[in-house]
């Protein structure tokens, strides 16, 4: 009766819906504990590419049963229409296959009018957000003033509280943030609809991941972003507002932490981030670019959700290492290294240095990390397409001397790498 949890060990994008795609066929259930449609998980199958933000990657596999836990903030129009475009692709979306957790909170059109304002006010010390709502929606769960998904069960009840919630918060817009305040019939067009069409959706997901767990059934937890952008585990503020870390999966789904035996976690070959905030092996040059692609395809680097191209550098094992800690990590999985191919030299941090003195480990307080340099291990690169490899000994041998590197400052097995979008671009370890 076991869990198993995927985390993101950077900062997100890692490609943990590609690794949850994989890991869901050997799995029952796959269960979505924290963040928001701030997250987004392109998947390829096939011809077909499938973007995620709210639905679990388990959803793509037929019979597969999915929860959305508590830990999530829940845009009712986002995943009205999330589900309603499954749907019309041919996937089966009913509710005895989608659970949405009646105690995972509403983010409203004040929330995402407040994140924009709220970013419009820190002026050049923006955190960079999706502008989704995201901080605004957690901010309210955490005060108890917040709409939880369960009031969706009555759609006319509902919107009056969405009502009230927006009136209310037009006087901070146009008080506080001297901004329009939102047209409130404008504002909720559209919810009650999205209510009516969730509320089938509504269930206890505790319970119901009880009892499968119960029933020997494999629950695979589903995290979205990173360990870096953790609310509390990241480098604050330049984070989301969920704890993205393994603790996030035991409280965004209610279940009990002797069920998780594997904690997996997902490193891209390399880094990226989006946003604001430090990034010590940032790569402002032609080689970061490299990394980037141009655009062209939906697995380059330019978020899923927003389209904003982003920051590329070096593989910093110190992050990885802390995610390994903070999250007890018992594997790791590798993904993209085929975007390394042609890179003559690869650079590696193994430490930082501070003013001259030696860092080994992460420190999270902001100033200290933004103090740190890079200290860094090169690699000797490779130029062949390793794209149709399909076994860790067919891999160039510089490519199998990076992974084994990486297990070796890590001390964690790298059980899969993958190297390329499709679904069959993936060697186990
Ligand atoms: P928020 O979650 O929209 O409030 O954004 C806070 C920070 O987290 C910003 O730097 C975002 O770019 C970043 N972020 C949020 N979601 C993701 C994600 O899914 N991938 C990568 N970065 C993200």
């Amino acid at each position: 009766m076991p869990a198993h949890v995927v985390i993101g060990t950077q900062w997100g994008d890692e490609g943990k819906g590609r690794v949850v795609d994989l890991l869901a066929m050997n799995s029952d259930f796959v269960a979505r504990y924290a963040g928001g449609d701030n997250a987004g998980h392109t998947i390829r199958i096939g011809e077909e590419t499938f973007k995620l933000h709210l639905v679990p990657s388990g959803v793509l596999h037929p019979g597969k049963r999915c929860a959305i836990g508590g830990g999530v903030v829940v845009n009712p129009l986002a995943l009205a229409s999330e589900l309603q475009g499954l749907a019309e692709r041919g996937l089966d979306i009913s509710p005895n296959r989608v659970a949405l957790a009646e105690t995972a909170h509403i983010i409203t059109p004040a929330h995402i009018a407040l994140d924009k304002a709220n970013e419009a006010q820190r002026g050049d010390s923006a955190i960079g957000t999706t502008c989704r709502g995201i901080g605004p929606a957690y901010t309210d769960k955490a005060a108890r003033t917040g709409l939880r998904a369960g009031s969706m069960r009555n759609p006319d009840t509902f919107v009056d509280q969405v009502r009230r919630h927006i009136e209310y918060n037009n006087r901070l817009l146009a008080d506080v943030y001297k901004t329009s305040p939102l047209d409130i019939d404008t504002a909720i067009s559209g919810m009650h609809a999205a209510a009516e069409f969730l509320a089938p959706y509504l269930a206890d997901v505790p319970l119901l991941l009880h009892q499968a767990l119960q029933a020997g059934k494999i629950v695979l937890c589903e995290g979205a972003q990173g360990t870096l952008l953790d609310i509390d585990h990241g480098i604050y503020p330049y984070v989301t507002s969920s704890s993205a870390t393994v603790g996030g999966a035991i409280t965004g789904l209610g279940i009990g932490p002797h069920y998780i035996d594997r904690v997996i976690g997902v490193t891209k070959a390399y880094s990226t981030r989006v946003g604001g905030g430090p990034f010590p092996t940032e790569l402002r040059d032609a080689l970061g670019d490299k990394l980037r692609g141009t655009g062209d395809n939906p697995w380059d680097e330019y978020g899923t959700t927003t389209g904003r191209p982003r920051r590329c550098g070096w593989l910093d094992t110190l992050v990885v290492r802390y995610a390994a800690r903070i999250n007890g990590l018992t594997e790791l999985v590798v993904t993209k290294l085929d975007v390394l191919s042609g890179f003559d030299t690869l650079q590696v941090a193994n430490s930082y240095t501070i003013d001259g003195a030696p860092v080994d480990t992460l420190l999270c307080d902001l100033e200290t990390h933004q103090a740190c340099r890079p200290v860094y291990h090169n690699l000797p690169g490779w130029s062949e397409d390793i794209m149709h490899v399909r076994s860790f000994t067919n891999l160039p041998s510089t490519a199998q001397g990076y992974i084994d590197y990486l297990e070796e400052l890590t001390g964690l097995p790298v059980k899969t790498i993958t190297i390329g979008p499709a679904r069959d671009q993936t060697i186990e370890h």
